[in-house]
Order: structure tokens, then C-alpha cells, then sequence
């Protein structure tokens, strides 16, 4: 593999945010989107890697995929990882670390595999091995093939790196962004969330709504390795990573309420980081006190606490009909989403959903949007 050539690019997600996190990567220009278990395969160079990572808010962590070889056993394993071209990827001063996986296959040892693979690249390249390194070689042993990968995020890519402060059961940020598409969101109409928590839903939409780079507050570790190009680089983050005209008219307002004070002084921390506090109002009340705000309508999304065992659901119903009833009464032409664990909740509200779209596992829990045309 060499720097100027097209590889095989992964894209992982939320498993069942495959096909929102395809249609992400189309519209974004991205060549030949596929979604598969996990994630979407992409072809592309260095560049569609860093512009991955930098633009694409659905993405967990970008995986490029620079060798392929069968392996049928250790020896083997030694010999064609030493002829990778490591030192076109790797930095001989930058620690790395490599993970291995094997499934039906004649080496199933994942330990000694990745302990193969990282001497052959210590010795073959010098570069020092460390359990923390940010540089992680994923191989993954299928079938007797070996697929190696570098991670190329690091730290997942969630973490866009504006929110010091985090309410109880956060969303992740890659998935509300997820959930905001799925809902038909475009960036060019308001946005509430009626149980905000820390922002998250409210934050996003206001990004997208002003064109602002996910990832321009934060490092990803392909700026460790030695592919890459620094002025390019420079270059593609440069583009964009300030509000850009966006395609939002500056009278749509991005809503957050919470009954829990501490949320709303999260909310508006987090908000002010993201740069978009103009953009943004959150007040502190409770769902029943909800109205809507002045304007056309829009999207309402929220995810309402769950209650993680069984017998924590039962006191809930009451408040997911406190929230429905609100909604029918006051927000005539909005649309809802609301994403639970448990349909029955769900149905408390007695909002006219449309079918649920798949549920996706968040943590162990399988969450799922149910959406709702506009209100009558
Ligand atoms: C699962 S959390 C939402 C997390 C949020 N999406 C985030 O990203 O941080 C549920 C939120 O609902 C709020 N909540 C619970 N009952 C409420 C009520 N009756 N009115 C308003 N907010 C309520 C809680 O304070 C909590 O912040």
C-alpha cells in the first residue's frame, strides 16, 4: 500500500445506524458508501480519511484498512506482516499498540497473533510498543485472512471535545446527530428537546444548522502517523472549522428544558464551548410546562429517562403521558422523535408514531426512535 493509493476505509457506527450513517456519507460526497455490520466501507486515500473524521457527525471511529493477507499460521502470520509497508504508515518515534481478533480460524490465539504482528512491526520499523499508545493496529483474522486496520480517530469520536460537563446518561453525540437525520432533520428548522440532560440533541442541531465541523475542537490520531500530509491537512481543517454561513435562516433557535437546574447550567457550559450559545436557549422547567417557541414549527426530539430494571419503568408511564399530552395539546404541525428502550412507554404518550425505525445498542441497551409525521 502506498499513500497515493485507494484503500478500503470503514466507518463504525452504532450497530442499526448503518444505513442513517450511509445516507451521511452519500450526501457528504463520499465515494461508494456500503453499509455493512457496524459501520459503512468507503473507498478512498489519506484525505477522505482525515475528512472522515473532521466532517462526518454519525462516525464512532474511522478504521483504514492497509493490508490483507492469509495467515494460516504464527510463522506465516511473522513473515507477511514484516512486508507490510509499515514505515509509509507508522512513525518510528510514535508508540503503537495492536489488538488482533480470530474467528474460524486455524490461528485462534488472538494474544500470540497481535504479539506476532506488533514484534514484526517493532523490528521491521523500530517503533517502541506501549498498552497506551493512541496508535492502535487492529488485525482481524477471519476465514485464515488477515485484515490489518489502523485506527485512525483515537479517542472515539463522540468526544468532540466541548463538553466538560456531563448530566446522568449522556447521549452520544454521533448518534443524536443520527437520530436528528433519521427525523428528517436538515439544519433548517427549530429544534426542542424537553428533557435536554446536557444539551446534547440542542448542541447538535445548532452545529449543523450553522455548517460547524464536528470534529474542529479536537486531535484524532492520524496526525501521528506517517502518512500524513500537513499542509493538506492544515488545508481541509482550515475549510470550515468556524461557523460557516449556514443554511439556517438566523431566526430559528435551538430549544433545550430540563427539570433538573444543574442540566440547564451543563446545558448552557456546554453550548457556550460549542459556540453556539447565540443560537441556543435552555430554561429550567418541567415537561408540562412546555410551550412552544414563537416561529414556524419543527422537530421535537428527546430521550425521557428509561429506568434500567424491570419494576423502574411502571412509575414512568406517568411521565412519558405527561409528555404526549403536552405535545398533542400545544405543538400542532411538529414533528416528534423520542427514543426509549421500551415501547410500551413509548406508547404511553399516545402520539401517532409511524413504525419504529431499528432499534441500536447504546451501551447494552437497545434504544429505539419512534418519529411522528407533523402533529395535528
Ligand atoms: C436520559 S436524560 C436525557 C439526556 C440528554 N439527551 C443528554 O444528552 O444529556 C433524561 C432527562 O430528563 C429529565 N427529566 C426527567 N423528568 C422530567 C420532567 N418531568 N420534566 C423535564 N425533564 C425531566 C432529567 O432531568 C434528565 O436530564
Amino acid at each position: 500500500m502506498t499513500t497515493d493509493q485507494d484503500f478500503e476505509i470503514f466507518v463504525v457506527t452504532a450497530p442499526g445506524l448503518e444505513a442513517a450513517l450511509c445516507a451521511e456519507l452519500q450526501a457528504a460526497g463520499f465515494r461508494d458508501p456500503t453499509p455493512g455490520l457496524g459501520g459503512v466501507t468507503i473507498r478512498g486515500g489519506w484525505p477522505e480519511v482525515w475528512r472522515a473524521n473532521l466532517t462526518i457527525r454519525g462516525a464512532v471511529r474511522v478504521l483504514a484498512r492497509v493490508a490483507a493477507f492469509r495467515a494460516l499460521h504464527l510463522a506465516q502470520l511473522d513473515k507477511r506482516a514484516r512486508k507490510v509497508a509499515w514505515s509509509e504508515l507508522l512513525r518510528p518515534d510514535v508508540p503503537f499498540r495492536v489488538e488482533a481478533s480470530c474467528k474460524a480460524s486455524r490461528i485462534y490465539h488472538a494474544g500470540a497473533a497481535a504479539q506476532r504482528i506488533e514484534r514484526a512491526i517493532r523490528e521491521e520499523l523500530g517503533a517502541p510498543v506501549s498498552k497506551e499508545a493512541e496508535i492502535c493496529i487492529k488485525a482481524r483474522i477471519d476465514d485464515d485472512l488477515c485484515t490489518i486496520s489502523v485506527d485512525t480517530s483515537g479517542e472515539s469520536l463522540h468526544k468532540r471535545n466541548h463538553k466538560d460537563a456531563v448530566h446522568k446518561a449522556p447521549m452520544r453525540e454521533t448518534m443524536a446527530s443520527l437520530f436528528l437525520r433519521q427525523c428528517g432533520y436538515d439544519g433548517t428548522e427549530p429544534v426542542v428537546d424537553p428533557m435536554c440532560g446536557s444539551g446534547t440533541f440542542v448542541i447538535e442541531a445548532a452545529e449543523i444548522a450553522i455548517g460547524l465541523q464536528p470534529g474542529r475542537s479536537r486531535s484524532f490520531a492520524f496526525e501521528q502517523l506517517a502518512s500524513l500530509d500537513p499542509a493538506a491537512w492544515q488545508e481541509l481543517r482550515g475549510a470550515g472549522g468556524g461557523a460557516t454561513a449556514g443554511p439556517a435562516s438566523p431566526a430559528i433557535r435551538f430549544h433545550g428544558s430540563d427539570r433538573d437546574a444543574g442540566a440547564i447550567a451543563m446545558s448552557r457550559a456546554n453550548a457556550a464551548r460549542a459556540g453556539v450559545a447565540d443560537l441556543t436557549e435552555f430554561r429550567h422547567h418541567a415537561v408540562s410546562d412546555l410551550t412552544p417557541p414563537d416561529g414556524p414549527p419543527g422537530l421535537v426530539i428527546v430521550n425521557p429517562p428509561y429506568g434500567g430494571r424491570i419494576g423502574e419503568k411502571k412509575p414512568l408511564h406517568p411521565l412519558y403521558q405527561a409528555l404526549g399530552q403536552t405535545l398533542l395539546a400545544r405543538f400542532s404541525g411538529w414533528r416528534v422523535g423520542i427514543v426509549t428502550t421500551d415501547a410500551a412507554l413509548a406508547q404511553s404518550t399516545g402520539l401517532p408514531f409511524e413504525t419504529p425505525a431499528a432499534p441500536v445498542l447504546n451501551g447494552g441497551l437497545r434504544v429505539t426512535l419512534h418519529r411522528t409525521g407533523p402533529l395535528p
